[in-house]
């Protein structure tokens, strides 16, 4: 009689269903079928914007006050997903939707993060062990507006922004190399452009073209950033641009630019420790997923 559809019912996982390696292993490649599937999207992959909703969901994160992070995924509701730093990310969190819809039981915070680490590792990034264990709260939860980097401004609040994290100056250079991917767009941030020429590939190019390309101001109506004076493809963030101009950031730029396994270890490390920030975790055992092109 009506056999198929109650014997689909049975497999339907509910709210309560605890996660296995292999039901994530399963969203890992759901999410990674969603990266190129319209060809038309910036430059034929989602993955950027989906890092930079992981990034945004985590970097929220005061070590002080043990608030912000990526437990909870406040940016669902205003104030914090009309905050200046998150345009433009609805089309990340609507991208997610279906699958959340199809795994209720993953929650929205895991699964941000679950899609950031499929983002990295699916654009020839490292490797990036998960752990699930993030809970959804309510808009009461959002984090205060200006946590996350302005990037008009100088390495004074770099540091301010991510010592507040907990992170170092090694790490901030380590984790700024995600800027190797995607691009800057006119109508989120208000800037305009890639910084490398491989957008959905990560390399430590961020690095190199900071180093031996010649920047100049572009002369346009938007904010001040800088193109690179050859091809006036590319792009550089103030903020990025302060990564050579201070000595302390500017030795582990040199760093990264001249051996690029050295970057992806420790940017794996970075990310891994960003994802992580302030999630009251039941679980110690991490998962790392395969890629769907090994
Ligand atoms: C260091 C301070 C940072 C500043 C000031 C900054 C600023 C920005 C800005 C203005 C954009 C353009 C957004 C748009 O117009 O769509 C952007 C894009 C992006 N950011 Fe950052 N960012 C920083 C650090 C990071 C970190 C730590 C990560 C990840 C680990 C990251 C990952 C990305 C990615 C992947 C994009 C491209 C998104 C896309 O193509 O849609 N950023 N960032």
């Amino acid at each position: 009689m009506h056999s198929g559809a109650s014997a689909d019912k049975i497999h339907i996982k509910g709210p309560d269903h605890k996660g296995t390696f292999e039901d994530y292993q399963q969203i890992y490649n759901e999410i990674a079928e969603l990266l190129e599937s319209n060809s038309d999207y910036d430059d034929g992959s989602y993955g950027p914007i989906l890092l930079r909703l992981a990034w945004h969901a985590s970097g929220t994160y005061d070590i002080e006050t043990k608030t912000g992070g990526s437990n909870g995924a406040t940016m669902r509701f205003a104030p914090e997903s009309d905050h200046g730093a998150n345009a433009g990310l609805k089309t990340a969190r609507d991208l997610l939707e279906p699958v959340k819809q199809k795994h209720p039981w993953i929650s929205y915070s895991d699964l941000w993060i679950l899609g950031g680490i499929c983002a990295i590792q699916e654009m020839l990034g490292p490797i990036i062990p998960f752990r699930p264990g993030r809970s959804d709260r309510d808009a009461s939860a959002c984090a205060p507006d200006e946590r996350l980097p302005n990037a008009s401004k100088g390495a004074r609040h770099l540091r301010d922004i991510f010592y507040r994290m907990g992170f170092d100056d090694r790490e901030i250079v380590a984790l700024s190399g995600a800027h190797a991917l995607g691009r800057c767009h006119t109508d989120s941030s208000g800037y305009s452009g890639p910084w490398t020429f491989s957008p959905t590939v990560l390399t430590n190019d961020y690095y190199k073209l900071l180093l031996d390309e010649k920047w100049q101001w572009k002369k346009w109506n938007g904010p001040a950033e800088y193109e690179d004076k050859k091809t006036k493809s590319l792009m550089m963030l103030p903020t990025d641009f302060e990564l050579i101009k201070d000595k302390e950031f500017r030795k582990h730029v040199e760093r990264y630019a001249k051996d690029e396994s050295v970057f992806m270890n420790e940017f794996r490390d970075a990310v891994l420790k960003l994802f992580e920030l302030g999630v009251p975790f039941k679980q110690e055992e991490r998962y790392t997923f395969k890629r769907t092109t090994d």
